[in-house]
């Protein structure tokens, strides 16, 4: 049986092939997306979509994607409401500390420290909460996407209950964690191995990975670089 690879296209959006050979895609935002680098804009596998919360750059395709595809959209129930008001059907709303079977993986919607209104044209849309997900796949890896978050003290359970073996964090600071808090998150979830997300996108996202490496090298913890659309 095949390997989960990994692949990050830049800010928030990674696509997890499962060893089945399902495409499960995280908050897709793909089209916009200054980092996504062009061959990446349209993707030819969706069969599931998890989103974090409402802002359009976790958002992003989703819709697009969601007619074009039929994938499972997993989502916080508000944001569901929202989807099905948009004709999207498929939709497997949930909350946080809940978990579901996605692909064949088992999908545990943790909370996220943020806000998460949709914006609808120019109306602002109740969003319910943001959120995180831990992805265990079949092959035995487990993944945590933190979403857009502050750090929070629970990382510490998120660590104790579901062992992550690589964490995508937001560093870029501003909107999210910066390196500092990101490097605190990872003593707290006790991970070995750092995907940074959600950095360089725009000039206004300043941290870097090296400033998370350089933090956590006494840890002995990998921070992976990856450039937008590499796998690992
Ligand atoms: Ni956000
Ligand atoms: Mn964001």
């Amino acid at each position: 049986m095949a390997k989960t690879r990994i692949t990050w296209l830049g800010h928030s959006a990674c696509r997890i092939d499962t060893p089945e050979g399902k495409a499960i895609w995280i908050d897709p935002w793909l089209s916009g997306n200054p980092s996504c680098p062009d061959r990446d804009r349209k993707p030819a596998r969706v069969d599931a979509i998890l989103v974090t919360h409402g802002h359009g750059d976790h958002l992003g395709d989703v819709v697009a994607l969601a007619r074009a595809h039929k994938p499972r959209v997993v989502c916080v129930h508000e944001i569901a409401l929202w989807l099905q008001s948009k004709g999207i059907a498929n939709l497997h709303g949930m909350n946080k500390g809940g978990a579901q079977e996605v692909c064949g993986a088992r999908v545990t919607m943790v909370h996220a420290d943020h806000s998460g209104a949709i914006e609808d044209g120019d109306r602002l849309v109740y969003g319910g909460e943001p959120a995180g997900y831990i992805v265990e796949l079949s092959d035995g890896l487990r993944v945590y996407h933190a979403g857009d978050t502050a750090l929070f003290g629970d990382m510490r359970l998120i660590g104790e209950l579901y062992r992550p073996d690589l964490a995508l964090l937001p560093i870029g600071d501003l909107y999210t964690m910066g390196p500092r808090e990101a490097a605190k998150a990872v003593e707290f979830l006790n991970v070995r191995r750092v995907l940074p997300i959600h950095w360089g996108t725009f000039p206004a996202l300043t941290g870097r990975p090296e400033q998370l490496a350089e933090l956590v090298r006494a840890r002995g913890v990998e921070v992976v670089s990856l450039r937008p659309g590499e796998s690992l």
